[in-house]
């Protein structure tokens, strides 16, 4: 099984089951003309997002890492009329960029984009008492998981679900001697999970345009107090 054969059935099912739209697209081109890395979820990812979001019926959804603001497309298409997506970047050349895309997309008056450090934005949007939100996905830097992994429970209610994507790392996440210091993020995330009572979760290993890679799900079973 080679990567060509990944990428043709990614191609395959997008064909089939994610039908492409003018807004999207130009998200992806106008990231890309920035010089932005392509490094969003894929088309077929987004639309796992949307569904999983939007089957929950989440009016309230956190995410960490926007970029060019693909995936918060998708999320925002999931909310229903009144629902609110907050998205934060660290890169002020991204939320730029996300900002145009959220005007083409008409959900600028849906999202939330805040600028700086998830970790240090993260204490504002509990003390504004943003949360709890219904569907979180953590998609920052790798080096900090096991602390959105934190916070993400703490702004979460009992029902809440939380996706994490890239927690398998081409298989480096099996490598406890990995000296790469993402990989180690990932591992200490899964640590913490497994350590979890307030959660049940799991994790799938995916390849496609992505490369080889995989997403956790995860459940909130217990709410927080701060949430
Ligand atoms: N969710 C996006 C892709 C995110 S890529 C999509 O699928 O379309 C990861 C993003 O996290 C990058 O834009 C990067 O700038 C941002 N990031 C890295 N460190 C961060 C931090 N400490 N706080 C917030 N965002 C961060
Ligand atoms: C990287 C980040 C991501 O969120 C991703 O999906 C793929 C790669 C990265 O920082 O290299
Ligand atoms: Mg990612």
């Amino acid at each position: 099984m080679t990567e060509d054969c990944w990428l043709a059935v990614d191609r395959y099912i997008t064909d089939h089951l994610v039908s492409s739209d003018a807004a999207l697209e130009s998200a992806l081109q106008v990231s890309a003309a920035a010089g932005l890395r392509s490094i969003n979820v894929s088309p077929n990812q987004g639309k796992l997002l949307f569904l999983m979001a939007k089957a929950m019926g989440a009016r309230n959804i956190l995410e960490l890492g926007t970029l060019g603001g693909y995936s918060a497309i998708w999320l925002a298409r999931a909310l229903p009329a009144g629902g609110r997506l907050v998205t934060i970047e660290v890169d002020p050349t991204c939320a730029d960029i996300a900002r145009q895309n959220f005007l083409r997309e008409g959900c600028a008056d849906r999202v939330d984009l805040r600028v700086g450090p998830a970790l240090e934005v993260l204490p504002h949007i509990e003390a504004e008492r943003l949360g709890p939100f219904d569907f979180i996905f953590i998609d920052a830097d790798k080096v900090n998981y096991p602390h959105y992994l934190a916070w993400a429970i703490k702004l979460s209610r009992a029902g809440s679900l939380i996706v994490a994507d890239n927690v398998v790392r081409e298989g480096a996440v099996a490598d406890a001697t990995s000296r790469d210091a993402a990989v180690q993020g990932v591992r200490r995330f899964y640590s913490v999970l497994a350590a979890e009572p307030r959660v049940t979760a799991t994790a799938i290993q995916t390849v496609g345009v992505k490369g080889y890679d995989g997403l956790a799900v995860i459940l909130v079973t217990e709410g927080s107090e701060a949430g």
